[in-house]
């Protein structure tokens, strides 16, 4: 269970005072009281530990129950000057973690941003960070240590956009999780057929119009790209169709994303190493059905249309070959020369149906390329686009959000590498370097010039290591970008 937050004014009884202190040992909102309950002594006991504040560092002082807290927690968050909702979310999933073993925090940490933030995005960080700096994927251990912390209570001035920013950062959180579940969940549990099932409950809960294409019904929508991957595995491949359509919206927005449920490679086989986290391949798709699954919630007044194509890529005696030619949705044909190259041919399907039905902006999120990951790592996503507006839009929404990215190019005249001797296109490039890019420009051709921008999410989707708010596992990148954009979605 999700933990509750509650705005006071004064520090009621908690398990646990939370105060965060600046570099250079300076004290934060709160610590006062903390220096007052042991007899003024807190700055000599900074020192003498080596604590000076800096971002991540935490200290136990032990306040012998003169607080109304039994203990109480310094939380280094860095300097003072650069203390923004960033920061925040940081500061709230580190004391998420400090806090897993009470059941409940008080802390003044919302007082400590600059008068220049607005408090509202704040407090949405803060609890975004406390939400997502808790969550674990426990259902396959035996022996599960889930976190105790069930209430959150923030000190500060009673303030209804303060609290609604609480409401909104627990209701996002808890769509990213859900996406990290969907993520982390292996492949055998996640069928295609499955994934419609658990998206077609979620729009259920959440008011969406559901549309579900399988079988024949994939053949008379023309979508080769989908076929041709999905034909290699026993489990059959699905098109979702998710529609949020708010009365009197104006504008609407495209969300695209890749739903690889199992990347194998298909003939073009993977390595056994490059297969383990395969089951992560399905990343744009969670991104997608749980941001779309917030939109009511949050009074979203755009009409948002989620466009997921759903394969398991998988080799077998039916399976695609390299040499094979796919009729795509617009009807450009496809050279596969290679079946790891699969991303692009379902998403491909997608851009299109998205660009037919006169989407005003498109979107799509796809763990399309193991090259992004060498040019930006894991905590940056690979940002191209063709329309300098609708990139504008997308790389504040992210900034606001604190999910990172980064603008390549989509270069013209590398477009001629895609060129097919027998087909309109070939699905990878003939020259081996900008793999990222040439997946970006093989998209291109399937968005009919509508405002179109596409995020490589290969490295973001996933995490190797627990660092704040972000996950060791699936991280749900992309969920909080996608939020922010539908809410605020101007026609670009
Ligand atoms: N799903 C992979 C991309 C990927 C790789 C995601 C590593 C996360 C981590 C994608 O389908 C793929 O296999 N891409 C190939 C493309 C190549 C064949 C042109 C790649 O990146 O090697
Ligand atoms: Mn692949
Ligand atoms: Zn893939």
């Amino acid at each position: 269970m999700a933990p509750s937050f509650k705005l006071v004014a004064n520090a009621p009884k908690a398990d646990l005072f939370v105060v965060p202190v600046f570099s250079g040992a300076v004290f934060g909102p709160g610590a006062q009281l903390v220096d007052d309950a042991i007899d003024g002594k807190l700055a000599e006991f900074m020192a003498e530990t080596d604590f000076d504040g800096k971002r991540g560092e935490v200290l136990a002082v032990p306040t012998g129950g003169r607080l109304g807290a039994r203990a109480a927690l310094l939380l280094g968050v860095g300097d003072e000057g650069s203390f923004d909702a960033t920061a925040l979310r940081r500061a709230g999933a580190v004391l998420a973690k400090r806090a897993s073993r009470v059941g409940s925090v008080a802390t003044t940490l919302l007082d400590a941003v600059g008068p220049d933030v607005d408090p509202a995005l704040a407090a949405q960080a803060f609890a975004e960070g406390v939400c997502l700096g808790r969550y674990q994927f426990l259902r396959y251990k035996s022996e599960a240590k889930t976190s105790q912390l069930q209430r959150v209570i923030v000190i500060g001035k009673p303030n209804a956009k303060v609290r609604a920013g609480l409401e909104r950062g627990a209701r996002i959180a808890e769509a990213v999780a859900w996406a990290r579940d969907l993520i982390n969940e292996p492949a055998a549990a996640k069928s295609p057929a499955a994934v419609v099932d658990l998206a077609k409950a979620v729009a259920r809960a959440s008011g969406l119009k559901v549309k579900v294409f399988a079988g024949e019904q994939l053949v008379r929508a023309r979508m080769g790209g989908v076929i041709g991957v999905g034909i290699g595995s026993d489990r059959p491949p699905r098109f979702l169709r998710l529609e949020h359509a708010p009365a009197g919206a104006r504008g609407t927005l495209a969300l695209v994303g890749k739903g690889v449920v199992f990347d194998s490679g298909g003939l073009s086989l993977k390595t056994a190493g490059g297969m383990e986290t395969m089951k992560t391949d399905m990343s744009g798709a969670a991104a997608v059905i749980a941001a779309m699954s917030t939109l009511r919630d949050l009074g979203v007044k755009a009409r948002v249309i989620g466009y997921v194509p759903l394969v398991e890529n998988m080799p077998s005696g039916n399976a695609m070959r390299p040499g094979d030619v796919l009729t795509m949705r617009n009807g450009k044909t496809v050279e596969v020369l290679n079946t790891d190259a699969e991303g692009r041919l379902i998403l491909a399907d997608a851009l299109s149906l998205a660009s037919e039905e006169g989407a005003d902006a498109i979107i799509d999120l796809a763990t399309l390329t193991g090259a992004v990951t060498v040019a930006l790592g894991d905590k940056i996503a690979g940002m191209m686009g063709s329309h300098d507006a609708w990139l504008t839009q997308v790389r504040e929404a992210a900034d606001r959000a604190g999910e990172r990215v980064w603008h390549l190019p989509l270069p013209d005249d590398y477009r001629r590498n895609l060129d097919s001797e027998i087909a309109d296109l070939r699905n990878i490039s003939t020259v081996s370097g900008g793999g990222t890019l040439t997946a970006g420009l093989f998209l291109k051709e399937f968005t009919a010039d509508a405002p179109w921008v596409h995020l490589d999410i290969a490295g973001t989707a996933r995490s190797s290591a627990e660092d704040a708010e972000t996950s060791k596992g699936g991280t749900g990148y992309g969920v909080r970008t996608l939020v922010e954009l539908a809410s605020n979605f101007r026609k670009p």
